[in-house]
């Protein structure tokens, strides 16, 4: 694996998954894999799990990590090229181009990590991940997806392995659900589950309110219902998220708490799980009896994020050597 910004950059998912449930039975077995190697890891938005999970990941395969925080401890970069005869002319807040930082990281770290999201004001800009695409470009080294404007692969390979270990049926039922939420937030964590549960043996449903159909390039085959009770019939795993519309780019087209996740939704499955990538608010999307009773997996699964990303950097590392 030479990046891994989106499944594109995976030749076999299914490896990488039993990778990942591999290295969490011996997590310091390629510790000399990342000796003398180095990481960065670049927030341009604020983190919890990735930045943990990853850092510790790195560790565990001998590797030396580096953490900034782009927004906050360094100068703000420039992105946009310009065309000829317009030239970007850097006379605004942003100090430094992405062509340069880019390539000085690059010459400090084996492997860089970053983390962008979507601005949710333009699609189009969004949707042509303009920042992996300039670290793709200028950095000299891979590039490991920590969440950008439309994906999230650490997540949902985070995501598949818990399926992985918890599933009771060889070809699980696997509902998405759009849960409610009074912010707008990106599609990423949506986009990623349905186009990582495509290389998985599973039935997906997606269910949300009208309006909040999402990109069909990541929707896939799986299957649309709007009423979500209906959806949630028979389910053996729940996973909840909201998301902005991404016909009415970005917007907060409804915030029904009737969408919420209850107890009682979960009687409807058929003894399902509930996932969700974290973090969450507690009793605007999903209860309190939810999070905290029997089918909930959120903890088991955030701990997943370890060994996903050990099971990642392994296949770049070796990559590298
Ligand atoms: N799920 C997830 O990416 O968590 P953080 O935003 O805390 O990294």
């Amino acid at each position: 694996m030479n990046h891994f910004i989106s499944p594109a950059d995976v030749t076999d998912l299914n490896q990488l998954v039993t990778s990942g449930i591999v290295t969490k039975r011996n997590p310091f077995a390629d510790q000399e894999l990342g000796k003398n190697k180095t990481i960065g890891l670049l927030f341009f938005n604020s983190s919890l799990r990735t930045r943990l999970s990853t850092q510790k990941a790195a560790q565990n395969l001998g590797m030396n990590v580096i953490i900034l925080n782009v927004s906050q401890d360094s100068w703000g970069l420039e992105m946009e090229e310009g065309e000829p005869g317009n030239p970007i002319i850097m006379n605004g807040a942003k100090a430094e181009h992405v062509k340069e930082a880019a390539a000085v990281i690059g010459q400090y770290c084996d492997v860089i990590g970053v983390r962008s999201f979507a601005k949710l004001q333009d699609r189009d800009k969004d949707y042509s991940e303009l920042v992996f695409e300039q670290f793709r470009k200028y950095a000299g080294v891979p590039i490991v997806n920590l969440e950008s404007a439309t994906r999230h692969p650490l997540q949902s390979l985070a995501d598949c392995i818990t399926i992985e270990e918890f599933k009771v049926k060889a070809r699980p039922k696997v509902v998405l659900t759009w849960l409610p939420h009074f912010k707008a937030l990106p599609q990423a964590v949506a986009n990623s589950f349905c186009e990582w549960m495509g290389g998985m043996d599973v039935e997906l449903v997606v269910t949300h309110p009208v309006g909040y159909d999402l990109a069909p390039e990541f929707l896939g085959s799986a299957e649309v219902i709007y009423d979500q009770e209906k959806a949630l019939e028979g389910a053996d795993f729940v996973y909840g998220k909201n998301w902005s519309s991404y016909t009415n780019y970005g917007q907060v087209l409804v915030n029904d708490p009737a969408w919420m996740m209850t107890e009682e939704k979960m009687d409807r499955t058929d003894n399902g799980k509930f996932m969700h990538c974290l973090p969450v608010r507690r009793n605007v999307k999903v209860t309190d009896g939810v999070l905290d009773g029997p089918r909930s997996l959120v903890i088991e699964q955030a701990a997943n994020r370890e060994w996903a990303a050990q099971a990642v950097l392994k296949e770049i590392l070796l990559g590298i050597q």
